[in-house]
């Protein structure tokens, strides 16, 4: 059975475009299935630094066929940018397939977005503004456009001439904006699609493809377990689903075909946006994290919350997930902490809670209970192997893995290849 999975467990930025990265040397295809140009993988290899947005990080080895897959939403402008860019670093993207029925994200889910969230005042999600939220939004209504709509030009008008009609009443009625035209839409899009046509593919027939030849397929996740549209801390989340269960859903592929679910942790917890974050620290503790981590958003330049590990949380994203090992990312940032702590439960007004509450009011007023821990002072990024590390460097890694009761794969402590230790 050669699928795996690899996701985020937290709220996205744990590092997973350099966990990817590492697996991806013994996989044939990787596969992007879910959420859009809202993501941000910063990927190190020989040297070069690559943010990718939406294309999958295989995109660095000559052997693997990236994959986006019907669950992603795609903005096409943004896709050509990125794969320009890409080309500009001396990149091949000409490998990269992209399915018929993933869902397009147009201009006026952008204007919508940027209107909308205006509009919510202080109740504002904090969303990137990628248009992500209305673009599945009209999947869900099915009145959305498919990259396939691309192809038939006559189709692609009528799609769009139906939405822009109600789209513009509500641009212009009842936020004062200016209307679309569809015809530079339709003339900007058929463009579009001469460009996209060589990397449009049937990716459910390649998938299963691969599969029977015996390949290795790795399904990667964007944003995190806790963003997840159901799952998540809602409203706080993405309109998607980052679980592992959705990466089936979305590629076409049966749950009976996956052996491998890889959680990606980081040592502490940040969060980009709105929501509940029990483990936030607003003091200098947050500060030095925030600071050491590098933590600004890779799409928004946003800086994110910073917060202790919070296991409660860790052991909820394993269950939901079903992961099978865990890759910690960044434990190079807690170097210097006289103690570190990990949240091993919640107190709500008296009560004790080791398992994520039921009712999102609890996780807004849940109070972590710490474990508190000896911190290391050394820099460790240049260690090798996991034995390299201090003690209580590997003390604090072996409690997360106890906690969160998933096996402990690799560690990393530092963003360049070299820096994953392997852990035995
Ligand atoms: P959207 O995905 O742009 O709709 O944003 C919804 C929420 O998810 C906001 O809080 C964003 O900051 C957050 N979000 C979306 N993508 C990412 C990501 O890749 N990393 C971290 N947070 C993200």
């Amino acid at each position: 059975m050669p699928v795996s999975i690899v996701l985020g467990t937290q709220w996205g930025d744990e590092g997973k475009g350099k966990a990817v990265d590492y697996l991806a040397d013994r996989m044939d295809m990787v596969v992007r299935y879910q959420g859009g140009n809202n993501a941000g993988h910063t990927v190190i290899a020989e040297g070069r630094l690559l943010k990718l947005q939406l294309i999958p990080s295989g995109i660095l080895y000559d052997h693997i066929t990236p994959v986006i897959a019907d669950g992603v939403v795609v903005d096409p402008r943004h896709l050509l940018r990125e794969m320009e860019d890409l080309r500009r670093m001396g990149i091949d993207t000409g490998r990269l397939i992209v399915s018929g029925n993933a869902h397009m994200i147009m201009p006026y889910h952008l204007e919508l977005e940027k209107v909308t969230e205006r509009f919510l005042g202080k109740n504002a999600l904090g969303t990137t503004k990628r248009g992500i939220g209305p673009a599945y939004g009209d999947k869900v209504a099915r009145i959305g456009l498919r990259i396939q709509d691309l192809f038939d030009g006559k189709i692609f008008r009528e799609k769009l001439e139906v939405v822009l009609r109600e789209k513009n009443l509500i641009l212009t009625k009842v936020y004062n904006r200016l209307p679309l035209a569809p015809d530079a839409i339709v003339d900007e899009y058929m463009e579009i699609a001469e460009r996209l046509r060589p990397h449009v593919a049937d990716t459910f027939s390649v998938i299963h493809a691969a599969l029977r030849d015996g390949k290795e397929v790795m399904f990667e996740g964007a944003q995190g377990t806790l963003l997840d549209l159901d799952h998540g801390t809602y409203p706080f989340v993405t309109s998607s689903n980052p679980v592992a269960g959705y990466a089936l859903a979305s590629g076409g592929v049966s749950p009976m075909e996956v052996n491998r679910i890889v959680g990606i942790v980081k040592a502490y917890v940040t969060r980009v946006g709105a929501g509940p974050f029990p483990t936030e620290q607003l003091d200098e503790v947050g500060e030095r994290l925030g600071v050491r981590g590098k933590e600004f958003g890779t799409v928004t330049g946003r800086k994110r919350r910073c917060g202790w590990f919070d296991a409660v949380l860790g052991r909820y994203a394993a269950r939901l997930n079903g992961l099978t090992e865990l890759f910690v990312t960044k434990l190079d940032v807690l170097s210097g902490f006289d103690t570190v702590k990990i949240c091993s439960g919640y107190r709500v007004g008296g009560e004790e809670f080791a398992d994520a509450p039921p009712h999102q009011s609890l996780l807004h007023n849940a109070e972590p209970v710490y474990e508190e821990l000896d911190g290391w002072n050394e820099e460790i990024d240049e260690a090798r192997s996991f034995e390299d590390l201090p003690k209580t460097a590997r003390a604090y890694v072996r409690r997360i893995e106890e906690l969160v009761g998933v096996p402990l794969r690799v560690v990393s402590v530092g963003p360049a290849r070299e820096q994953s230790l392997p852990v035995a």
